[in-house]
């Protein structure tokens, strides 16, 4: 061993004792008769005291240490007269006795600090750099954790961890494959899995009964802060289950998971319908850490000649407390919000309850004192609010007031990280249109079973059916989704119907599931979390590029390795490929 003893460890009841320490030199402070020197490991910080006067020459060297040297250090554990309460090693230093380089550096791009001088695209070149730090190294020792307790409980209930292979053939979770062309077979390729989601099935049919694996999976889409190229799943299945199984165990995980990680009780776990997530929210994954519910005004605010309103779909709004003292700037500000492209409202209608129990309003022109009343009372508004409504196609206009609440919740801080919500969102539709290929897709995946009461439906009105699936959401993120499955080729094949596959091309694509089903199925169901985004939420961030170890960044490169690169004409010879300049 090149030490006895590790950076983070030593305190004041190892004063007197002989170590030998191993580690880089984060800084080093030179005050003539003595220098200083911050040594640090994975596990903390110490501080080495070099004395010119009891030995000139070990301290000449010392000196010419640079940062980021790696060396070690014999020496005795003293006692700080100068402590630092900050620091765990803070009332202890070592005075040196002997070092030795193990290792130089040249003088890194940016500081290893916590808060370092480095811009985001350096220190993702330098990424085993920007790994030294703190802040980085806290991430991923969180990451680590959630990890193995997700294990400890998945093992306690008796699931199995199982690979899968990742040289697959095309999984459809709604996303593009990356494919990974085949040299022994040439023109013909693999798929990487954007989740391991057949196999899970499969493992199901041989008798495994509890799966799971926390498990690559690759999926080639717009990537943005909670989105990477390639994440990780702790992906379960379950046989033998209805989805009231599935949602107790894996409620319970994540109440254990909150408990062990972050030491916090999560006793509500509410459930609420697809149907009323949009209708209250404008979302499937709503943050109900605030309230601002969304409240119809369709009865009270239509017919009075306005219209806008009277034109709409929806007339939709909620209520921000306190924020009737807005000022036209402020109000100016929302309304320029809502109107971005990206959210796409065309105006904002605002409503201020007055102290005095008068109504100041974007619309006064059309609705008197009564009208304006009549809302407040929907809206369960108090003087001092402000009531904020939007109106037009109903999808549209609850998807614009979502961004809208969210919004307020930003703005009135009520989004706080250190507040947890999680609830399920069940009872999602099976199938969902989609006008640019003017077909239904499912929502889930193709495997999912619908309710068995709405089965009927699936021919007279498909997109009516109700599906046995749920996502997990805490805090507005969708943190998971699973759902019960088909276990019948029949129904299996009706659905690939629906969904435009031709006999051929469902049997070609999914023939081996489909067959299998023939061969005693059981019913079954899963879910799978997204581990990257979990671990975020944990963290307090939205950006789960933190918590991995080596991330993509925004344009899908690795900037470290430089990936994706070309290749050379043999290679692509060999695998049968030509590029076409
Ligand atoms: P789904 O596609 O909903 O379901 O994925 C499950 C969870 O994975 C996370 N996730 C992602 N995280 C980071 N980057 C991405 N690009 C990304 N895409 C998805 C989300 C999501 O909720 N096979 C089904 C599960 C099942 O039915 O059991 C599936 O993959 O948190």
């Amino acid at each position: 061993m090149l030490r006895s003893n590790t950076c983070g460890e030593l305190n004041i009841n190892n004063v007197g004792q002989e170590v030998t320490l191993a580690g880089w030199v984060q800084k080093s402070r030179d005050l003539g008769g003595m220098t200083f020197i911050d040594m640090r490991d994975r596990y903390g910080i110490t501080q080495l005291v070099f004395n010119m006067e009891t030995d000139s020459s070990l301290c000449e060297k010392a000196r010419k240490l640079g940062r980021e040297f790696v060396i070690t250090v014999t020496g005795k554990v003293a006692e700080r007269s100068n402590k630092n309460p900050k620091m765990p090693t803070g009332e202890i230093e070592i005075i040196a006795e002997d070092f030795e380089i193990l290792n130089e550096s040249k003088t890194p791009p940016f500081t290893i600090e916590d808060n370092t001088d480095g811009g985001d695209e350096l220190r993702m070149k330098y990424r085993y750099l920007d790994l030294r730090r703190n802040p980085v190294k806290q991430n991923l020792a969180l990451r680590h954790k959630v990890s193995i307790e997700t294990r400890k409980y998945l093992d306690s209930k008796q699931f199995f961890e199982i690979e899968t292979p990742f040289l697959i053939k095309s999984t459809p979770e709604g996303a593009r494959d990356f494919v990974v062309p085949s040299r022994m077979h040439a023109g013909q390729f693999y798929a990487l899995p954007q989740s391991p989601q057949t196999f899970k099935q499969l493992l199901m049919v041989a008798g495994y009964d509890r799966y799971f694996q926390l498990v690559r999976c690759f999926r080639d889409e717009d990537l943005r802060a909670d989105r990477q190229p390639e994440f990780t799943q702790i992906d379960c299945e379950m046989s033998f289950v209805i989805q009231e199984d599935i949602l107790n165990t894996f409620e319970s995980l994540a109440k254990h998971l909150f408990k062990t990680v972050k030491g916090i009780e999560i006793d509500e776990f509410p459930r609420i319908s697809y149907d009323d997530a949009m209708k209250y929210y404008g979302s499937d994954k709503p943050d109900i850490r605030f309230g601002m519910k969304f409240i119809e005004l369709n009865d009270v605010a239509q017919n009075k000649g306005f219209k806008v309103f009277d034109d709409a779909e929806l007339v939709v709004g909620i209520n921000a407390e306190d924020c009737g003292n807005y000022s036209r700037k402020q109000l100016d500000k929302l309304t320029d919000f809502v109107r971005k492209p990206q959210i796409g409202a065309k105006g904002l209608v605002y409503v201020k309850y007055n102290e005095d129990g008068t109504f100041k309003s974007s619309v006064d022109k059309f609705f008197d004192l009564d009208a304006l009343k009549s809302w407040a009372e929907k809206f369960d508004s108090k003087p001092g609010d402000l009531m904020l409504i939007l109106a037009g196609d109903t999808d549209k206009t609850r998807k614009a007031l979502n961004e809208l609440r969210l919004e307020m919740g930003n703005r009135l801080e009520l989004r706080n990280t250190d507040v947890f919500k999680p609830l399920w969102v069940v009872d999602f539709p099976l199938l969902e249109w989609n006008e640019e290929s003017q077909r239904y897709h499912a929502m889930h995946h193709p495997f999912t079973s619908p309710k068995a009461e709405d089965i009927e439906l699936i021919n007279a009105d498909p997109g009516a059916v109700r599906a046995n699936a749920y996502d997990m959401v805490i805090n507005g993120v969708e943190i998971g989704g699973g759902s019960i499955r088909i276990h019948n080729k029949e129904l299996q094949k009706r659905m690939f119907k629906l969904l435009g596959f031709t006999d051929e091309e469902a049997q070609s694509q999914f023939g081996f599931l489909m067959n299998a089903f023939e061969y005693g199925a059981p019913p079954h169901g899963g879910i799978a979390l997204g581990f990257d985004r979990l671990v975020a939420l944990f963290g307090g961030s939205d950006s789960i590029r933190d918590y991995i170890a080596f991330p993509k960044n925004n344009a899908g490169r690795d900037v470290m390795i430089d990936s994706p690169s070309g290749i050379s004409d043999e290679q692509l010879d060999e695998l049968g490929l030509k590029i076409v300049k």
